[in-house]
């Protein structure tokens, strides 16, 4: 049990590949606050997490509304006393290209994927100083490094998470306070499933090793990142893609 009594916060927690990192760090021994605005899934995913026999509470949190997560911070604080993981999973895509994309499909995204990162580390980064000790795990993407067609919002957000890592993780370090961020590839979820056939055959000729990735698959990155196998490991990107950027 690399997590044992570890209290880990996550964000869009209910379901996809924030919903398996919780059930991960479950067996691992950690408690869990899972946050999200999809209130009719989360009751049921912290229902799974409490049968995995740890404690587990869950949250309607918009990312987007600082005073909100502030609140939510402080409920999980008078629950559990601290936070030692925070995972900032929330996403979300609406795709167009730049020249169709509406002011407002750039700005919610930027919102939600980039400010809503700001406004969760900024809240839990002062409770982790306060310990002097913290692991905080940043979603974000390969097209954040190398770009995508059709997504210049989503890349932009992506690629705006990891220049935050790294000023954050130079900002906290002294605390003993690591920050990374793991960039996922083509992992199948809800978020993919929806995207027309060839674009997934498209994708999927990319990738060496010649699958999708699984939430499991990118919750062993998110393990290894909260336990002390990487306690000196900071402001770093681990890649999650069977090998489609390299
Ligand atoms: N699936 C992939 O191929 C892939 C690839 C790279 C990166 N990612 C990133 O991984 C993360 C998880 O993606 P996923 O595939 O599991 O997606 P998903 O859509 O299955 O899950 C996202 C979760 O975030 C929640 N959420 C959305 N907006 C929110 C908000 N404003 N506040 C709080 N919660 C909110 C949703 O309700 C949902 O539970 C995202 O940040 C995504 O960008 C996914």
């Amino acid at each position: 049990m690399e997590l044992n009594g570890k209290v880990a916060f996550i964000t869009g927690g209910a379901r996809g590949i924030g919903k398996e990192i919780a059930m991960c760090y479950a067996k691992n021994g950690a408690n869990l606050v899972i946050c999200d605005i999809a209130e009719d899934i989360l009751g049921e995913t912290v229902s799974e997490l409490k049968g995995l026999k740890i404690e587990a509470e869950g949250y309607l949190m918009d990312v987007r509304d600082l005073k909100k997560c502030e609140d939510v911070v402080k409920k999980a604080i008078d629950k559990f006393g601290r936070i030692d993981i925070l995972v900032n999973n929330a996403g979300v895509t609406r795709d167009n290209l730049l020249i169709r994309m509406s002011e407002d499909e750039f700005d919610s995204v930027i919102a939600i994927n980039l400010k809503g990162v700001f406004n969760c580390t900024k809240i839990v980064s002062r409770i982790m100083m306060r310990q002097k000790s913290g692991r905080i795990i940043n979603m974000a993407s390969i097209v954040g490094i190398r770009g995508n067609a059709g997504q210049v919002n989503y890349s932009a957000s992506k690629a705006g998470i990891l220049g935050l890592t790294k000023s954050v993780a130079r900002e906290i370090g002294s605390r003993n306070i690591t920050v990374n961020a793991i960039a996922p590839g083509y992992i199948k979820t809800e978020m993919t499933e929806v995207l027309p056939e060839e674009v997934k055959a498209q994708m999927l000729a990319t990738v060496p090793l010649n699958r999708p990735g699984t939430p499991s698959d990118v919750a062993n990155a998110a393990l290894f990142l909260a336990s002390d196998y990487s306690s000196y490991i900071t402001g770093q990107v681990i890649v999650v893609d069977g090998g489609m950027v390299m």
